[in-house]
């Protein structure tokens, strides 16, 4: 056994044997500035568990941490509880190494690894509510399907009430640190917002049924161990976390606009600041995302709670700017929509690139405020244009809080948890 890559003991009988990935920062589009963890869990018990695995080519890095606590060869069971390859990637290599009895894993995650893996793996479905009897301990299975894919489960280790939860409640987060607490509380909520923005935003709806669905359960936790980032163990800082993934899922908007744009010769750019100082001007809190210098990532943070977007893109090649056209096919697949939106742009004779981007606003099912076009460098009668687009958007967004929204689940829920 190497002197390296050991386990980390959570509890007596349960050791996280995963892996840190300090350098991935492109996670399928999602800019990952602080890297990630693939976690994993062993669990010792008559029938020795490992829950999920990691990404391919970090499957070294988990046997050594597992063969720190156990020789490998003697885990029984392997439960996936989500088929994404950066937790089954290693499963295969796993699977041939260490030859469990059986793995586990939601029905629509054996049709899932079988059609990543290659039909033929033999795996075991477990049903939603069904209970796996590993010796001494039990394990609760339950369907999350869609959070975020279709064969999403979480698992439940009754005796020591932990909760698996995969990529719920995680973060892409790589750190030396394993628990929450150990880690300052505005970098974990900064990384867990982030998260949720670029990963779980189109799943609200499921988020929001997953609480419900929890809180009937009638569980009650000492920690939450997801797939990345660091385990919960001090319930008043994940009671913190429900909090808002509550606020999150119920797209809890603030009085605030995102001005989305890029600029060729800076006359869009001249624009948005103008719109800019007109929001502000009426009270409201504006957000200007330059897309020549920032991720579309940082542009999805910032879309968490915004009650309307104005976007602006110059004309280029009878297109809107392909840096816009990508933040906002990246945003309508997250299925952001807010209540209001607008466009404006520089153009030089055909000046498509407005109309373009008002377009792809209302397919996202905003309603249109206003457009503002310039041709070549804007005047003062464009300028003031823009100006009056930054009042509109601000009277409308600071009308629109004249109604709340409320959802209790994440609060219900948050009285399943104890504290240790
Ligand atoms: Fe962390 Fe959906 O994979």
């Amino acid at each position: 056994m190497p002197p390296y890559f050991n386990a980390v003991k959570i509890t007596d009988s349960v050791y996280w044997v995963g892996a840190i990935d300090w350098n991935v920062r492109n996670f399928h589009g999602y800019k990952t500035g602080r890297g990630t963890t693939y976690n994993a869990y062993l669990i010792l018990a008559d029938k020795i568990t490992l829950i999920d695995t990691v990404k391919k080519g970090f499957f070294e890095e988990m046997l050594a941490r597992i063969a720190s606590v156990v020789d490998p060869g003697k885990i029984e069971y392997i439960i996936s509880n989500h088929a994404e390859p950066d937790h089954s990637g290693a499963l295969l290599q796993t699977i041939k190494t260490v030859k469990p009895a059986e793995v586990f894993a939601s029905k629509m995650g054996v049709k899932a690894l079988n059609a990543h893996y290659g039909a033929g793996l033999e795996l075991t479905a477990a049903a939603d509510g069904e209970e796996l009897d590993i010796g001494g301990k039990k394990i609760t299975f339950m369907e999350t399907r869609m959070l975020h894919w279709p064969d999403s489960m979480f698992s439940y280790l009754q005796e020591e009430q932990i909760l698996f939860t995969q990529d719920a409640f995680g973060m892409h987060l790589a750190s030396g640190e394993r628990f929450a607490d150990e880690l300052p509380r505005e970098l974990l909520e900064r990384q867990a917002e982030s998260y949720y923005a670029n990963i779980i935003t189109p799943f609200s709806p499921q988020v929001a049924k997953l609480l419900k669905k929890v809180e009937e359960s009638g569980l009650t936790f000492n920690m939450v161990a997801p797939d990345h980032g660091p385990i919960w163990r001090s319930m008043e800082d994940f009671k913190r976390l429900l909090d808002l993934y509550k606020k999150w899922s119920n797209r809890e908007l603030q009085p605030k606009v995102v001005i989305l744009y890029d600029t060729m010769w800076q006359a869009t750019e001249k624009m948005s600041r103008v719109i800019e100082d007109g929001i502000r001007s009426a009270g409201v809190k504006v957000e200007p995302v330059n897309m020549s210098v920032c991720d579309r990532s940082e542009a999805a943070d910032k879309m968490l709670d915004a009650a309307a977007l104005i976007v602006g893109s110059p004309t280029l090649n009878n297109h809107l700017l392909p840096s816009i056209a990508d933040v906002l096919i990246y945003l309508k697949g997250l299925k952001f929509k807010t209540p209001y939106a607008a466009a404006f742009g520089s153009y030089g004779w055909s000046g498509e690139a407005v109309k373009q981007v008002k377009e792809y606003l209302e397919a996202m099912g905003s309603e249109i405020l206003g457009e503002v076009k310039a041709q070549y460098t804007p005047g003062e009668e464009v300028l003031h244009a823009c100006y009056e687009l930054g009042r509109t958007a601000a009277e409308k967004v600071k009308a629109h809080f004249q109604c709340s929204m409320s959802n209790d689940s994440g609060e219900k829920l948050s009285k399943n948890v104890k504290s240790i």
